[in-house]
């Protein structure tokens, strides 16, 4: 099978790539990526050497309809993961969110309807998974004993997660108006190795590990369910190869934590690893102005991939967060590259006086 990963060069794509073509000989893959400030080429550095032949890079625009076009026509599934990810970005600047998680949406929607029709009917054989998130749900409270299911309302909140209910409507609509093979998945938050240090995780490790002050907005009571990239990978993969169109499929690992315990535990491993004494670090702990509209809670019932697809969350939170401190220890080089340049910028802006 031939894959158009989108957004191949961002943190879930690029650990989606290196997972399918390492774990399906017979699969190629091509990647189209824009290179925004999220994307990094350094992320697959060593894929074009580790399976020659069966992996290419497009740099591109999602919405660019002529170049999706000619690259799903040579594709027999789509997995669609280029999006506008960071709220934050959003809250400062949504119009960059709007074009590529709803209009880039739409455009390689349109390609693939046109491509997959183009024999006759449209082609069953054919798979779109559009990675949507759960937070299109919109918060939960601290108290309800449901996670999300499938089925819940969609109540977006952030202008990212609006952009993203936007893109997660539409694929359901081709779905349902022209018969497009979509699925749908709706994660939770992923963490692991190659995340940009805009994200809670990274950012905390990097500043734990350089002395800087540890930003935890408002009283650090949110809570997320943590979910390692591989598994996700995984789930998304199960999804490509064995999720029946039409359907929606949400993802989590299983792993509720409120962000103060997060960063409690991200200074435990770097204490650990580097022989620091943790009580400094957290004394780096500072409470700053919350996030506009900032959401209490999500959580993920995950019963349904769970039962139709098999998929159970393989690493534990303990377990996950160590594996991703020591690759930030490992990886500096990578650290210092990504947070040269523009991204001193964002900090300043998001982070000075707050
Ligand atoms: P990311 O920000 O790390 O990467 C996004 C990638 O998309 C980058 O490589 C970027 O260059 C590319 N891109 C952006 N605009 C593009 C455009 N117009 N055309 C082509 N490429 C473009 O994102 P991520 O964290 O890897 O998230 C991947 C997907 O998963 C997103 O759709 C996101 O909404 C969804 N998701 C992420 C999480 C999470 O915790 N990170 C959780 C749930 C859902
Ligand atoms: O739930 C899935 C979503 O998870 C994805 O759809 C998004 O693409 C992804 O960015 C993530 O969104 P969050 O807003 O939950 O992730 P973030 O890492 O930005 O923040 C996690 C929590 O930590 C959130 O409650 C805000 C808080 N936070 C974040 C940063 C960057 C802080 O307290 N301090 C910080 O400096």
């Amino acid at each position: 099978m031939r894959i158009l990963v989108t957004g191949g060069c961002g943190f879930i794509g690029s650990n989606f790539i290196r997972h399918v073509l390492g774990g399906h000989p017979g699969d190629e893959v091509v990647n189209l990526d824009a290179l925004t400030y999220a994307g990094n080429l350094e992320n697959l550095a060593d894929v074009e050497a580790d399976y020659p032949g069966r992996y290419r890079f497009v740099r591109g625009d999602i919405c660019d309809a002529d170049l999706a076009r000619r690259l799903i026509d040579d594709s027999q599934a789509v997995v669609h993961f280029a999006a506008e990810s960071h709220v934050d970005r959003s809250i400062e600047d949504a119009s960059t969110f709007v074009r590529t998680n709803v209009l880039g949406t739409q455009v390689l929607l349109g390609a693939a309807h046109r491509s997959w029709t183009s024999g006759g009917g449209q082609d069953q054989e054919r798979r779109f998974v559009h990675v949507s998130t759960d937070e299109v749900y919109g918060p939960l409270a601290l108290d309800d004993p449901r996670g999300f299911a499938e089925d819940w309302p969609l109540n977006p909140q952030s202008p990212y997660s609006a952009s993203k209910a936007g893109g997660d409507h539409l694929a359901r609509a081709y779905h349902h108006t022209h018969g497009l093979p979509v699925v749908v998945t709706r994660c939770s938050n992923n963490y692991g190795l190659y995340q940009f240090p805009e994200k809670l995780v990274p950012l905390m490790i990097i500043n734990a590990l350089n002395g800087r002050e540890l930003p935890v907005y408002g009283d650090g009571l949110y809570v997320r369910d943590w979910l390692y990239v591989l598994d996700h990978c995984r789930a998304t993969d199960l999804v490509l190869r064995g999720g029946r169109p039409g359907e929606v499929y949400n993802v989590g690992g299983g792993s509720e934590q409120a962000n103060l315990t997060v960063v409690q535990e991200i200074i435990r491993l770097v204490a650990e690893c580097t022989g620091r004494p943790a009580e400094q670090m957290r004394g780096l702990i500072k409470h700053v102005k919350d996030r506009p509209g900032h959401d209490r809670r999500y959580a993920i019932n995950a019963g349904k991939i769970m039962s139709e697809l098999g998929y159970r969350p393989q690493m534990d939170f303990a377990r996950g967060m160590a594996q991703t401190v020591e690759w930030y220890l490992d990886n500096r080089a990578w650290c210092e590259r990504v947070t040269s340049g523009a991204y001193r910028g964002y900090y300043q802006r998001m982070y000075q006086g707050r």
